[in-house]
């Protein structure tokens, strides 16, 4: 695998690449890397010649600095797992790299009633971040693929809303959620969790499971307010569990299918967020 630093030097690696007609898959990370990357990487590499990730702990992202600070990094063992995993180029730059001083982000405010709301409403700002650094990395790598994982499905729609407006030569594909085998959705925030705290969070995928389990036209509005309290009970603390319109996300007001339940709970000091798509 080869590792770059300079977004130049890794630019010009790749217009080298595609003039000799090798498709390029890109999986952009924030590092901490479990098995739902290798799953990104995997199929990047089913489908494209060279595979690049990129490692990058995105500033502008992050609308809590202490949530930036703390963020888990482990760059030597991330590295090695790229290497196992196949990934051919690795690009992690640093933050001076891909910011100028006083650089204003790009903004996302136009981009429909779904940015607005979960994520959107309780991190205000995190769009707009992760809209400038995509728009950054897809210049500088200029992918025919690029790989997201389900698990952030927001963000998804996000990715795909800035794909089609400006890179609409790039293919989005969005991947499954990898889980754990007690339901936990992996997440690199999962390392923070104490022993206590990670047996409770395979609750959250137990409840959205019952959700999916009683969503009949009886059940549907009693079921998503008992999932409500019981996420909201010690040593939970919900931040929203809304079950919404899979492109508009659209809160769901009478019965409906297809429909994704979204949900953001802390328990203890880490945030965790899943979702389950109702066919
Ligand atoms: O999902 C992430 O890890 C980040 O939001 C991304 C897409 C790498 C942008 O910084």
């Amino acid at each position: 695998m080869i590792l770059f630093r300079d977004p130049n030097e890794i630019k010009e690696f790749l217009v080298s690449k595609r003039r000799q007609n090798l498709s390029i898959g890109f999986v952009p990370t924030m590092g901490a890397l479990h098995q739902g990357h290798l799953s990104l990487i995997a199929e990047a590499k089913g489908n494209c010649d060279l595979v690049v990730a990129s490692i990058f702990v995105n500033p502008t992202q992050f609308n809590n600095s202490k949530d930036l600070e703390t963020y888990p990094r482990s760059i030597e063992s991330d590295i090695l797992k790229l290497i196992s995993a196949g990934c051919d180029v690795l690009f992690h730059p640093e933050a001076s790299n891909m910011y100028f001083e006083g650089e204003k982000k790009l903004s996302s405010d136009d981009y429909g009633y779904f940015i607005e709301v979960l994520e959107g409403l309780k991190r205000p700002g995190h769009f707009d971040g992760v809209v400038t650094i995509l728009t950054k990395f897809f210049k500088i790598i200029q992918p025919n693929q690029v790989y997201f994982g389900q698990k952030d499905y927001q963000q998804c729609l996000v990715a795909e809303t800035l794909i089609k407006r400006d890179f609409p030569e790039i293919v989005l594909k969005r991947c499954r959620i990898i889980r754990e085998k007690d339901g936990l959705a992996m997440s690199s925030r999962n390392a923070r969790l104490n022993a206590e705290e990670r047996r409770f969070a395979a609750k959250i995928y137990q409840i959205l499971c019952e959700i999916k389990s009683q969503w009949t036209e009886e059940n549907f509005l009693n079921c998503v307010l008992e999932s409500r309290n019981l996420l909201n009970t010690s040593p939970f603390s919900l931040e929203y569990l809304e079950v919404c319109h899979v492109e508009t996300l659209m809160p769901v007001k009478s019965y409906f299918k297809p429909v994704v339940i979204l949900v953001a709970v802390n328990l203890g000091k880490t945030r965790l967020i899943d979702n389950l798509i109702i066919e």
